[in-house]
């Protein structure tokens, strides 16, 4: 029996109307991601990897399309649903990191938890340390974003990405600000937490190498996704006489 894909996009349109211009990034895009997969997408500038990687943060919400993740159509969810289906599906890692600069490493991880008032002090902390040690930077709670280098940082951010253990991880250029062997780093851990933890995880890359760390490659192009190593047209193959 074949598994239901955790990431199932199904004709997703996204027009953007600006004043007269219209601009429609994707366009009837289809897409299937395994639970646990460590996907990358790549393309142009402009070619709409963003918007696509917000629609399935539930950031933005598709024009037309389908949407389903784990087992649910985010496309039609209300504004308030997705933001409640986002604070517990779904983690973002930015390129610049994006931590509150007044914040402690501690603190910055600790935010995404404070939207759930279920959760009691004690719990939150227990949360946090996971992640932070999870990442390799638990010496770090205390220090501020100032006081780490860019890898570090974006691990911190990473911590905070999965703190409230979301299913889903999209990064956008991740390793896109950060020196080779950082960036090294951060693939291990998106890679780990692929393998060990079953995190679904989408990252946009300019990157041919960090694509490379992923099990498999998409190219989004004139609003189509297109594998691989098949962007050269296929022989047609010849049928038998
Ligand atoms: N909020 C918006 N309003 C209007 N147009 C937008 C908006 N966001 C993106 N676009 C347009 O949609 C297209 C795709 O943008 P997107 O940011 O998804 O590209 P990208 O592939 O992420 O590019 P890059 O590699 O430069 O980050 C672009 O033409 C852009 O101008
Ligand atoms: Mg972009």
């Amino acid at each position: 029996m074949t598994e239901t894909p955790y990431i199932q996009c199904r004709g997703l349109t996204k027009t953007y109307q600006k004043g007269k211009i219209s601009v429609t990034p994707l366009e009837g895009l289809d897409l299937d991601v395994r639970r646990g997969e460590f996907l990358a997408l790549m393309g142009p500038s402009g070619s709409g990897k963003t918007t696509l990687l917000n629609l399935i943060a539930g950031i933005d919400q598709p024009t037309a399309g389908e949407l389903h993740i784990g087992g649910k159509n985010i496309a039609s969810m209300s504004r308030g649903q997705l933001t409640d289906w986002r604070a517990r599906n779904c983690g973002y890692v930015f390129q610049l990191y994006h931590l509150v600069p007044i914040l402690s490493a501690y603190e910055n991880v600790e935010l995404p938890l404070l939207l759930d008032s279920s959760l009691s002090r004690r719990e939150r902390r227990d949360k946090v340390l996971t992640a932070l040690e999870l990442v390799g930077l638990s010496d770090r709670a205390d220090h501020r974003p100032t006081e780490l280098s860019g890898g570090q940082e974006q691990r911190v951010a990473i911590a905070r990405a999965i703190v409230a253990d979301p299913g889903l991880i999209v990064g956008d250029e991740p390793t896109g600000d950060l020196d080779r062997d950082s960036g090294d780093q951060i693939l291990e851990l998106l890679t780990e937490l692929s393998k060990s933890h079953e995190k679904t995880i989408v990252m946009v890359t300019h990157d041919a190498h960090a694509a490379e760390v992923a099990e498999r490659t998409l190219h989004l192009e004139k609003g189509q996704l297109i594998e691989s190593g098949k962007m050269a047209a296929e022989p047609e193959s010849v049928p038998a006489e």
